[in-house]
């Protein structure tokens, strides 16, 4: 993780006042409803590739499947960046596993820690979830779209501000690593592996991509539980994400499912 001189303003108070980081404009708030509502509305009246929304809190974050994101002030880093990939639309979905693999190689390289991913989006450290990722796609085209990257992280976020059944399965980084840096070393470290995944995506390094993703793969082997679309729970064994990052999962009777959404549950825990 890029280390920054003691004696300046910490790297968070630089990129505020700047208004920039790595080249790429910056737009912050102190308090907003969302950095990725307000991030597909910034791009869809034409921001430029790169421009990340940050924000200190916000009031409806926004998660998966509907559901909220804790975003008390100060507490966690909470941005989205606007991104335009020459991708097609069959391999939009691709980006979230992506963008999972760089947020881990970032703990790793900066805190030495060995966060996992459970399909598709949450980042877990000890078994329990500290980070998420939330992409939204607008004016798909054949071969680009513009996809809005949303990544929430509990940095210090205190467990009693999450509901009480999901207490057990949340945790932050502090509680994993005692010494946390600067939240704009954090920041600088998630964007900067951000953009070499989004730039390997692109040049076809999926495979690869994929296989670093199976290596931090939280879920692989295990009994998990699923709601179909159809609305009926079924259980399987997890093998892991296909070719193209849908979640295979074998059932007792040997069939093989392919997860599209939807949400899934740890037959013991998550
Ligand atoms: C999830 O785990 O379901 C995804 C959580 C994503 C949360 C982040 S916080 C920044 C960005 N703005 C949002 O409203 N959501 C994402």
């Amino acid at each position: 993780m890029t280390r920054h001189d003691d004696r300046s303003p910490s790297l968070w108070q630089e990129i505020i006042n700047r208004g920039e980081l790595g080249g790429n404009p910056v737009i912050f708030f102190e308090n907003i409803s969302s950095t990725n509502t307000v991030a597909l509305e910034k791009g869809r009246n034409g921001a430029p590739a790169g421009t990340l929304v940050l924000a200190d809190a916000q009031e409806g974050g926004r998660g998966r499947l509907g559901r909220a994101w804790v975003s008390p002030p100060g507490a966690g880093l909470y941005f989205s960046m606007i991104t335009r990939p020459r991708l097609c639309p069959a391999e939009l979905p691709r980006i979230t596993l992506a963008v999972g693999l760089a947020l881990c190689l970032a703990l790793e390289k900066g805190l030495g820690i060995t966060p996992e991913i459970k399909w598709p989006n949450d980042i877990l450290l000890a078994g329990k979830k500290c980070g998420g990722i939330l992409t939204e796609a607008a004016a798909i085209r054949a071969d680009t779209a513009l996809v809005v990257i949303g990544v929430g992280m509990n940095l210090t976020t205190p467990l009693a501000l999450f509901p009480r059944e999901l207490q057990p399965r949340v945790t932050s980084l502090h509680e994993q690593v005692k010494v946390l840096p600067d939240r704009g070393i954090l920041l600088l470290a998630f964007v900067e592996e951000i953009a070499a995944m989004l730039f390997r995506l692109e040049q076809g390094e999926f495979p690869d991509i994929l296989a670093g993703w199976r290596k931090r793969d939280a879920t692989f082997g295990k009994t998990l539980s699923w709601l179909t679309l159809g609305g009926t729970i079924v259980t399987g064994i997890s093998e892991g994400p296909d070719g193209h990052g849908q979640l295979q999962i074998r059932d007792r009777e040997g069939h093989l499912h392919a997860v599209l959404s939807g949400d899934l549950s740890l037959k013991d825990g998550m």
